[in-house]
């Protein structure tokens, strides 16, 4: 049974269901409905958590002063009629799990989910965060059966807050001075682009020496790594979050945003069939626009297609581990 307490009249209609009740969705729905953006189903396999956290969040609502909905629950059909799933549900990679492990339990669960997700809101799009995120996304898109511009995947806003976030630390400025991109797959092999990174309106490059921008770089890279080794347990989730929650705004408030978004590529950057971290027009109909940056450099442009490379064979191993 789900938990609910009434919406406030002045709310619009939109609602997001979260997949995954865990660290990164429960942080998730605090945030959607901090900023009031829209009402959000909690849902997990997990008996009464949806419900105990929806709970705990409605009645931060006369503090917050938010007026949706937050539903928790255990039944699909209670998610019916959602205008975007937010697919958080999977299990983080745990010391002694193979990066196969986590390819096939993963893949079986987002596989399920989105099935069972798209029967009751066959009408909505999809945020995956699931990891390894590149390889989901294409797995739930292929799964789907839904227009690519409606399938979509959180890693490049994450990717280029921490990148942002250590350019200012260098630098001594607000975060929010630092405009920063990272594309390519969520991993080792990502492609942060000191060249499209300014502060400001100033390239960082006129700002940094180039050892600082690398170390800057060598840091995003290993931005997951070095959180899950400082909490010894489980990876970061309020970044993740905040993250997920601007590209939910983008898409749910019609804003059109460019944000760097996992997207399927037909072509492309020279690229085709793969989902990657490409900047995105992000606004009511999921991906309303692929952008082709012109001035890539030649090293930024291999280092995109080693990123392809490597997503393309995980998604083959996937598929054939999957399939066996
Ligand atoms: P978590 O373990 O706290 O939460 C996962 C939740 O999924 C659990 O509550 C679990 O019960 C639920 N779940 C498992 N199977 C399910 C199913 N079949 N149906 C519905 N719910 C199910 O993990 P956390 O920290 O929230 O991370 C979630 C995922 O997001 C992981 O795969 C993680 O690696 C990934 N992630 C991706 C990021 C990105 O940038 N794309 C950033 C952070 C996390
Ligand atoms: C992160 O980058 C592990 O994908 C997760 O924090």
């Amino acid at each position: 049974m789900a938990t609910s307490l009434p919406s406030l009249a002045y709310c619009n209609e939109s609602q997001v269901t979260i997949v995954g009740a865990g660290h990164v969705g429960s942080a998730l729905a605090q945030c959607i409905a901090q900023r009031d953006l829209a009402n959000v189903v909690l849902f997990d396999v997990i008996a009464d958590r949806p419900q105990g956290l929806a709970l705990d969040l409605n009645q931060a609502r006369s503090h917050g002063r938010y007026g949706h909905t937050i539903r928790g629950t255990n039944d699909y059909a209670d998610t019916a009629n959602s205008d975007l799933l937010v697919i958080t549900a999977g299990l983080p990679r745990r010391p002694g799990m193979s990066r196969e492990d986590l390819l096939t339990t993963n893949g079986n669960i987002v596989a399920e989910v989105v099935r069972q997700s798209l029967v009751y809101s066959p009408h909505a799009s999809l945020i995956m965060v699931t990891n390894p995120l590149d390889v989901m996304t294409y797995l739930a898109w292929k799964v789907s059966g839904l227009p690519p511009q409606r399938v979509m995947g959180m890693a490049g806003v994450l990717d280029s807050a921490r990148f942002q976030t250590f350019l200012a630390a260098e630098l001594g400025v607000p975060a929010g001075d630092v405009a920063a991109m990272v594309l390519g797959s969520h991993g080792d092999l990502m492609v942060p682009l000191p060249s499209y990174s300014t502060v400001s309106g100033i390239p960082v490059t006129e700002l940094l020496p180039p050892d600082r921008i690398q170390a800057a770089i060598d840091r995003t890279r290993h931005g997951g790594a070095e959180i899950v080794s400082l909490l010894k347990q489980g990876g970061a989730y309020y970044a993740p979050a905040a993250a997920t929650c601007a590209m939910v705004e983008s898409i749910v408030l019609g804003q059109s945003r460019i944000l760097p978004t996992a997207a399927y590529l037909t072509g492309q950057y020279g690229l085709e069939d793969v989902y990657l971290g490409v900047p995105c027009q992000l606004g009511k109909g999921g991906v309303e626009r692929i952008i082709e940056l012109a001035a890539l450099t030649p090293a930024e442009q291999d280092a995109l297609m080693r990123s392809a490379a490597s997503v393309k064979q995980s998604l083959n191993q996937a598929l054939a581990l999957l399939l066996t």
